[in-house]
């Protein structure tokens, strides 16, 4: 099982006057086996956090790693590869296949990446506790958004990534479904040893977080 660690990250958006400074030299590290929750407003630079973290972007300076591989010094080749076999993202925007079923979306994890997979009897606790058999031969643009969002987390689960980053993984969620999405986050952590890290706004998740952190004004403090 892989740790994360960010350090000394900087990014900026925008020239001249209109640029801004996101993340402020922003270092921080999450294990295997912990839940990690980090919070921030509307704007603060999660998703800018979350997907630097993955490598879906590169931040102006500083370095990630995963376990020991920088990901910042990696060919996209290597990159992708990582991503594919060690990350999985819940992200803001579902990123459903829209000409799949629910149930084919989970076949094409398996047609992408062919091993290591999540063993059958785990998947079908997920999707049990996700609630998804009702909606396994639906298309996407026949769901609710909670049922996508529910259906996305299944989806990233399925491939049984070492760590797993989450945008706003419980936007569209009721209470009950909250509980159940952080409870099951939570025991992948706990009893799989992922390194888990949500971003959000969210804080019905705090009960859930081994850890939480406050993204503020480019910087990154523990609550
Ligand atoms: N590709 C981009 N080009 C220019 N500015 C960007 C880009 N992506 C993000 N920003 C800016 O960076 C800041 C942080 O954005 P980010 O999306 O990371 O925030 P967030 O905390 O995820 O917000 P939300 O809660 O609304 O999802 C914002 O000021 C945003 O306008
Ligand atoms: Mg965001």
């Amino acid at each position: 099982m892989e740790n994360i660690t960010l350090r000394n990250i900087n990014k900026y958006f925008g020239q001249d006057i209109s640029r801004v400074h996101v993340l402020k030299d922003l270092s921080f590290s999450a294990d295997p086996g912990e839940m990690v929750l980090i919070l921030g407003p509307s704007g603060s630079g999660k998703s800018t956090f979350l997907t630097i973290a993955g490598g879906l972007q590169t931040p102006d300076s500083g370095s990630v790693f995963i376990g020991n591989e920088d990901l910042t010094k990696l060919s996209n080749k290597k990159k992708e590869e990582l991503r594919l076999n060690k990350i999985g993202f819940i992200l803001q925007a579902y990123n459903l296949v829209p000409y799949l079923t629910v149930k084919q979306q989970f076949d094409l994890v398996d047609r992408v990446k062919k091993t290591a997979n999540m063993p059958r009897e785990e998947f079908n606790q997920v999707i049990q506790k996700l609630d998804i058999g009702p909606i396994l031969n639906k298309y996407p643009d026949t769901l609710s958004g909670g049922q996508k969002q529910r259906a996305a987390i299944a989806r990233s689960l399925y491939a049984n990534p070492d760590i797993i980053l989450a945008d706003e993984p419980t936007a569209s969620l009721d209470a009950k479904r909250v509980k159940e999405v952080g409870g099951l986050l939570q025991d992948l952590a706990h009893q799989y040893q992922k390194t888990i890290i949500v971003v959000t706004h969210d804080i019905r998740l705090n009960d859930f977080a081994d850890k939480i952190y406050h993204l503020d004004d480019g910087l990154l403090h523990l609550a």
